[in-house]
């Protein structure tokens, strides 16, 4: 079978393998000794945020290089493309525009206008929910939302919701349902009041498993509390690009609000599918959101790569990623708020980037997107941070901080962002032997000890990290952020030549899944199945028989 390799597509491959390899023998502690304005030479700065790139082993030969390949890519060509809204998504014929979401000015083209009447619409309900003029079924003022979505009907709402906690208006509590497991739903629902529910059920297929037997378990308890059937228009809107299918479903038609299919779901928290972080934040703060992404799609149609974060942010993950074996990357938020920025970016990369052909459909020889993990700070320290400065493997690793926090308890604040810094520190400076054994023989320790116990305590260092900064976590600030991650990930996908828009890998396992819930239903086992599916089903209908 023939592949595509990388080198076939970059004429300064082996330039790059011959970088890649005199790294070998320099460190990043040297790079900055050897040269004291590296800080200011590798850190960028636009839309309020601030990329330090210079803990990463890169020199400029390596960024000339690697700048190279982005050119010889046509990225330049890409974001236009991009952009204008050209056929990018190729193996499902469309566009990728959630760059229209968050257009700046007066709408022109007919997705901005279509955009700014749904933004006006969701505008209105998000005020008459806020002010109690939208009423439940008994007539008491709604308190409590439930976004009811799962993938980019659920991750980016709920990040951005969690991550704005301090622009919380405080009108309505918003929570959200994602799980097929009737746990949640069911626990959920057992600390809410019907009267003062409102339900979306958010959904760009509207054919997702998931989201409609919630849905129809949400409508279940409705009516058992009391709600009657041409009531639950008070109860329930739907937000899907088959306005046809919500209505089918029952959701009353002026509570539908549109999607469209050149937005893909998980770009979709700047449309109508982000309305949890309205009822949350209020409608303000949403456009304040948008705008920040705004800055960003400007930033990165208009800078140039070598000034360009989310280019740079690829360029570094490509390095590693082809170049030195990497095949994961930490998402390290040094900020309470964004804990849930690592879950949400694990959907957008790997769901994005988890391909192993070209667009033109040959398969690849070399490494595409990589696992993305992490959790806020400085929780990660205690735990998995041990791998990270003493384990075997090494990854690229984002530290994100904020000068400022929204609480008053600033020595708190101080001990973050002292933590964040000293961890990217560490990782990168290390604590040789020598070092070591001198610290331990000033701190009294035998010389027998010194033996078993140095090498335990040397760090290797020389491991990489970005740090990314911002003066604080504002709808802008973060609009701006996570704009940078997903063209960050397109900027990615161009470079390995696959289409970031499509997500084929997820529809065998959701086929299966019927199947299998079929011969759960039927108790039918199909005889060709392999045995341990066999089983597995047999135990579950056995340990069910009665129910
Ligand atoms: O199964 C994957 C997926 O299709 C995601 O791409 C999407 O974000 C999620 O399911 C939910 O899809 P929908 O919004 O159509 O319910």
């Amino acid at each position: 079978m023939q592949k595509r390799t990388l080198s076939d597509l970059y004429n300064n491959w082996d330039q790059l393998v011959e970088n890649a390899t005199s790294w070998e023998g320099r460190t990043l502690k040297q790079a900055f000794e050897k040269d004291a304005n590296r800080s200011a030479r590798y850190t960028v700065s636009a839309t309020g945020l601030e990329l330090d790139f210079s803990k990463n082993h890169i020199d400029e030969t390596t960024l000339s290089l690697l700048l190279d390949v982005a050119k010889q890519a046509d990225l330049k060509g890409a974001i236009k493309r991009l952009m204008r809204g050209d056929h990018v998504n190729n193996t499902e014929d469309r566009p990728a525009l959630h760059s229209a979401l968050r257009y700046a000015g007066k709408a022109s083209s007919p997705e901005e206008k279509a955009v700014e009447s749904t933004l006006n619409k969701m505008a209105g309900l998000i005020e008459s929910v806020h002010s109690g003029e939208w009423k439940g079924y008994k007539g008491d003022k709604i308190t409590d939302v439930v976004n009811i979505g799962i993938g980019g009907s659920d991750l980016g709402p709920r990040m951005v919701t969690k991550a704005l906690t301090p622009f919380h208006t405080g009108h309505v509590n918003v929570h959200f349902v994602a799980n097929i497991d009737g746990a949640e739903i069911h626990d959920l629902t057992q600390t809410l009041n019907a009267d003062t529910t409102l339900f979306l059920v958010a959904s760009k297929s509207f054919s997702t498993l998931e989201t409609l037997e919630n849905s129809l378990t949400a409508r279940r308890w409705m009516l058992e509390n009391g709600c009657a059937e041409n009531e639950l228009r008070h109860h329930f809107v739907a937000i899907s690009s088959k306005v046809d299918k919500a209505v089918e479903f029952g959701i009353d038609a002026d509570n539908v609000y549109p999607l469209w299919d050149w937005v893909g779901g998980r770009y979709s928290l700047w449309s109508a599918i982000g309305m949890p972080i309205a009822f949350a934040v209020g409608m303000d703060n949403f456009r304040k959101l948008l705008s920040g992404a705004n800055a960003m799609d400007t930033h990165f149609a208009e800078a140039p790569p070598e000034k360009n974060i989310p280019v740079l942010m690829a360029l570094i993950v490509f390095w590693y990623s082809n170049f030195m074996d990497t095949d994961t990357q930490a998402i390290l938020p040094y900020a309470y708020h964004l804990q849930l920025l690592p879950a949400y970016l694990q959907q957008l990369e790997m769901e994005s980037n988890g391909k192993s052909v070209t667009k033109e459909g040959v398969r690849v020889d070399y490494q595409t997107g990589s696992i993305v993990w992490g959790t806020e700070g400085t929780n990660g320290q205690h735990s998995f941070h041990q791998l990270l400065h003493q384990g075997t493997t090494t990854m690229p690793i984002d530290f994100i901080a904020t000068l400022q926090a929204h609480h008053p308890i600033d020595h708190q604040h101080k001990y973050l962002f002292a933590n964040c810094v000293a961890q990217s520190q560490a990782l990168m400076t290390g604590r040789d032997l020598a070092t070591t054994e001198t610290e331990l023989r000033a701190a009294g320790v035998s010389e027998s000890e010194i033996t078993t116990l140095a090498e335990h305590k040397v760090h290797p260092g020389n491991r990489p990290s970005n740090t990314i900064l911002m003066d604080k976590l504002t709808p802008e600030t973060l609009g701006a952020l996570v704009a940078a991650y997903e063209h960050k990930v397109y900027t990615l996908g161009t470079l390995w030549n696959i289409n970031s828009y499509d997500q084929w890998g997820v529809e065998l396992g959701k086929l299966l899944g019927t199947h299998i819930a079929t011969a759960i239903d039927t108790t039918d086992i199909p005889g060709d199945w392999d045995s341990s599916t066999q089983t597995l089903v047999r135990k579950f209908n056995e340990a069910n028989k009665s129910i």
